[in-house]
């Protein structure tokens, strides 16, 4: 493998929440064991002065700028990460694509269905290499789901449950941001805000959404702004997505939730898949455990403690837990072996044809919620 190692020098275009768990991830490349490719942090572009003050510590970061097209312009950059509020995806995901180098975006990948498709298209023409971020299906217990479907063993599915949950708006006086805002998190809401790491395993196994029934709630349409004042919260804060999935030619109920506020479940991603003969189930709420049910002469949940068996080998010890930096630096390493070609039978980033797929997704379950109908999903 180490014949064939490809450098990938990275920017970074949104230097806040996401933007720095990047460069975190790019600076413990080192940890991946016999890795196809190098990585490295080149260049950074936010528009606020502390969060460009916060990347000078990387010392592998050359470039600091406020100005996406002259980060676009540095021919030392091989790959952009792009991590901005949701309206602006379309615009700089299109302007890096002009630039000619690889994309690795942040969901929900355009505000809307139309953008997704115009990015799409574009990242198609460009032939650049293009993924959308989804980290959690990285975690052992979620690679241990997605196994026990293939191997065939559950035997015919009887349903499907998948879900992200988040908490903090419950609190009232949690201060609005871009992501409450129809203009800038986008009219799907929450859907389009979490609903990206929900569909990312079920798509990847093939499952097809057919038709949906939507349970959309607005919760609080007002917080505090910030700035001593109200602001008002437009987006939709939880969703009940009960959709029919074709799985092997039979439609099988799968309920997707994507909620803000679910009481107490902090940052809480999870599915379950039931069969006849056998099930799985994990959930990041006991991150290191995964159930296992088999129906032998008596049936059995088995609960199994799991260790850092990650898709990408590291140096950390089989017996330690994995969290959240380390699925993302999964993720990164998942999209970078792809661009070398070395990603093999491995588990892959999101694609741009699956990022459309999920818009197709919402926005049907959008339009189901406002008309009270079950929607057809299109091609279905
Ligand atoms: N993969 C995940 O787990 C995950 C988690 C949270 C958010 N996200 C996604 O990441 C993206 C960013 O979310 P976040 O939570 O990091 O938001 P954030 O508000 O923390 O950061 C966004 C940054 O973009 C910067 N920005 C705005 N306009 C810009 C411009 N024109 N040029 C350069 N920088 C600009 C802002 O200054 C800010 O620092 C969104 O698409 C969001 O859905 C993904």
């Amino acid at each position: 493998m180490s014949a064939s190692k490809q450098k990938m020098r990275g920017g970074i275009i949104g230097g806040g929440l996401m933007g720095r768990e990047a460069a975190s991830a790019f600076g413990r490349w080192f940890v991946l064991n016999d890795f196809p490719a190098q990585a490295e942090l080149v260049a950074v572009c936010d528009l606020q002065e502390t969060l460009l003050e916060w990347f000078r510590q990387v010392p592998t970061v050359k470039l600091l700028t406020k100005d996406h097209q002259e980060l676009l312009r540095s021919p030392d950059v091989d790959v952009v990460y792009v991590a901005v509020p949701h309206n602006l995806h379309e615009k700089i995901y299109l302007d890096v694509l002009k630039a000619g180098k690889d994309l690795l975006a942040e969901k929900p990948f355009g505000i809307d269905l139309k953008a997704a498709r115009s990015i799409r298209d574009a990242a198609a023409q460009s032939g650049r290499f293009v993924r959308c971020s989804s980290e959690f299906p990285f975690l052992p217990g979620a690679q241990r789901v997605i196994q026990a479907v293939q191997s065939g063993k559950l035997g015919r599915i009887l349903e499907i449950r998948a879900g992200f949950w988040h908490s903090s708006d419950l609190d009232p006086t949690k201060p609005a941001n871009w992501k409450r805002q129809v203009k800038t998190c986008g009219e799907i809401g929450v859907m389009g805000d979490l609903g990206m790491h929900v569909v990312h395993v079920p798509f990847r196994l093939g499952w097809k959404p057919v038709r949906v029934y939507t349970q959309l709630q607005k919760i609080y349409t007002q917080r505090p702004d910030g700035k001593g004042g109200m602001a008002n919260c437009d987006t939709w804060d939880n969703a009940l997505m009960h959709v029919d999935a074709l799985i092997n030619g039979e439609e099988v109920p799968m309920r997707l939730e994507t909620k803000r506020l679910a009481p107490g479940e902090t940052n809480t991603w999870f599915i379950e898949v039931l069969g006849t003969e056998g099930g799985a189930r994990y959930s990041t709420k006991e991150p290191k455990t995964l159930w296992l049910f088999e129906r032998a002469k008596e049936q059995i949940w088995q609960r199994i403690d799991l260790g850092y068996q990650m898709v990408f080998p590291t140096i950390t010890g089989g017996i330690f837990e994995a969290g959240f930096p380390d699925c993302f630096l999964q993720m990164w390493a998942a999209y970078a072996a792809e661009r070398a070609g070395a990603l093999g039978n491995r588990f892959g980033c999101v694609t741009p044809d699956e990022a459309v797929r999920s818009h197709e997704l919402f926005a049907a379950a959008l339009e189901s919620h406002i008309k009270k109908i079950v929607m057809p999903l299109p091609n279905a």
